[in-house]
């Protein structure tokens, strides 16, 4: 269980888009019990909102005028449309129409509150009202699943007769239903945002490793130390305290992390085991070489007569698997790199190896993986399976450590 250290959103910043729907009329109800629970509203409405409850209708009970434009000029002198979106602890849509979730889905920013959605760190939580068969269509269903598989929360719809007439799924959750619901996912977010790490001991790995054949010819892999550098610096922001083995790689170390390179898997296998024990998280992002050259020659090898050339190789130590076979190992998470079968694989690699997450991506492929800005990944348990759509690695990295916190908390707590 995650600690609850708040129950209720007392204090809580919530920003409350409204998308068009009759069911807005409820959303009048939900500001009225929010702010008598201490919340800070600001309500931004979607110009269709706008035609089923007047604005003032939300000023009066949230106290703060209502947000319409993305090109207002007083509106965005006084509080711009980012800093908007970052003073936010949660971003709730009530009712989400099946419009915007469409426009969510699609990554829109042609108004206020779809652009706010995109460049928000809080939570995003939608609660869907429609008509019954606009719920069932195929292409609802599909915005949902994406929009799940990105970390969007989705709270109802609930059943029963709707406002046109027809009976089924699409009613919004009843205002008192989403307040109870929010004191949870404000306390688990209001955690995560404030430091869900804090005291926390990650050590990580990245980036390739090179295995010397001769002074001046290596076996290496296409690593660029993106994806761990991104963790490294995810988990810094989240309070922790970071100690990152990089293999070769050009980038700049993040503020704040303590890093040591390492060339060889040999290197990086003696440097990990080193700091391991006594460390809280261990997330192994390196792509490690499995084999080294049995022989490091002392000079560089002579092309000779022959048209072809034999290279031994021994198998190298798993660092990953090492960590988790000591006494008392970290939380340990591993990741997965595979071009085919990528779940058996993955899930192959976590019994294996022992760990308690992995993380599998696909790689060899143009969108994700080595030496690519973005990636998405399947995060494996024993028992459980949740997909990080395709995203920028910091962005992707930042949802993974959120992710990895509340399972490591979890079971820090059991
Ligand atoms: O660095 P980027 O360009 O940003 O690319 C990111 C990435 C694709 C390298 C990264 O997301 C990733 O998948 N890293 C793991 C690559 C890998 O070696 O995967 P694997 O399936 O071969 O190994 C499984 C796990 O065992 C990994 O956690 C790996 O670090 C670990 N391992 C493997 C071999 C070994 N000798 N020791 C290990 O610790």
């Amino acid at each position: 269980m995650i600690p609850r250290q708040q129950a209720s959103p007392r204090g809580r910043r919530v920003l409350l888009g409204i998308s068009g729907g009759i069911a807005a009329y409820k959303s009048a109800e939900l500001v009225r019990l929010l702010v008598r629970a201490g919340a800070q509203v600001q309500v931004v409405m979607t110009d269709a909102a706008t035609r089923f409850v007047a604005p003032l209708t939300f000023q009066a009970l949230s106290g703060r005028p209502v947000r319409l434009g993305l090109f207002e000029a007083a509106d965005e002198a006084a509080m711009g449309h980012i800093d908007l979106a970052r003073w936010a602890d949660a971003i709730l849509i009530a009712p989400a129409s099946a419009d915007f979730l469409a426009r969510l889905r699609a990554g829109l920013a042609d108004d206020l509150l779809s652009t706010l959605c995109l460049a928000a760190d809080a939570p995003v939580i939608v609660a869907p009202a429609m008509n019954q068969a606009m719920w069932r269509a195929a292409a609802t269903q599909d915005n949902l699943r994406v929009l799940r598989e990105r970390g969007v929360r989705v709270w109802g719809p609930a059943e029963g007769v709707q406002a046109c007439g027809e009976s089924g799924p699409g009613r919004m959750l009843e205002p008192e239903e989403i307040l109870r619901a929010l004191n949870g996912a404000l306390d688990v977010a209001g955690d995560a945002r404030q430091a869900p790490l804090a005291g926390v001991d990650v050590l990580l790995t990245a980036g390739p490793t090179w295995e010397a054949i001769d002074p001046v010819r290596f076996i290496g892999n296409r690593s660029s130390g993106k994806m761990g550098f991104a963790l490294a610096r995810a988990a810094r922001a989240a309070g922790a305290r970071v100690l990152l083995v990089s293999g070769p790689v050009t980038l700049e170390t993040p503020p704040g992390v303590e890093r040591i390179s390492v060339e060889s898997a040999r290197e990086m296998h003696r440097s990990v085991m080193r700091h391991a024990p006594g460390c809280d998280i261990f997330i192994g992002a390196a792509a490690v070489a499995d084999f080294r050259p049995a022989q490091v020659a002392s000079e560089k090898l002579k092309k000779g007569d022959s048209g072809s050339m034999e290279l031994a190789l021994v198998r190298n130590p798993d660092v990953l698997a090492s960590v988790a076979a000591l006494p008392e190992p970290p939380f340990t998470v591993g990741f997965a790199a595979e071009t085919q079968d990528l779940r058996a694989n993955a899930l192959e690699k976590l019994r294996r190896k022992g760990v308690d997450i992995i993380l599998a991506n696909q790689v060899g492929g143009e969108e994700g993986g080595f030496d690519r800005d973005h990636n998405a990944v399947i995060l494996l348990t024993a028992d459980e399976e949740r997909s990080f759509a395709l995203q920028e690695k910091g962005r992707l990295a930042r949802a993974i450590i959120a992710a990895l916190a509340e399972r490591y908390r979890a079971r820090r707590t059991t």
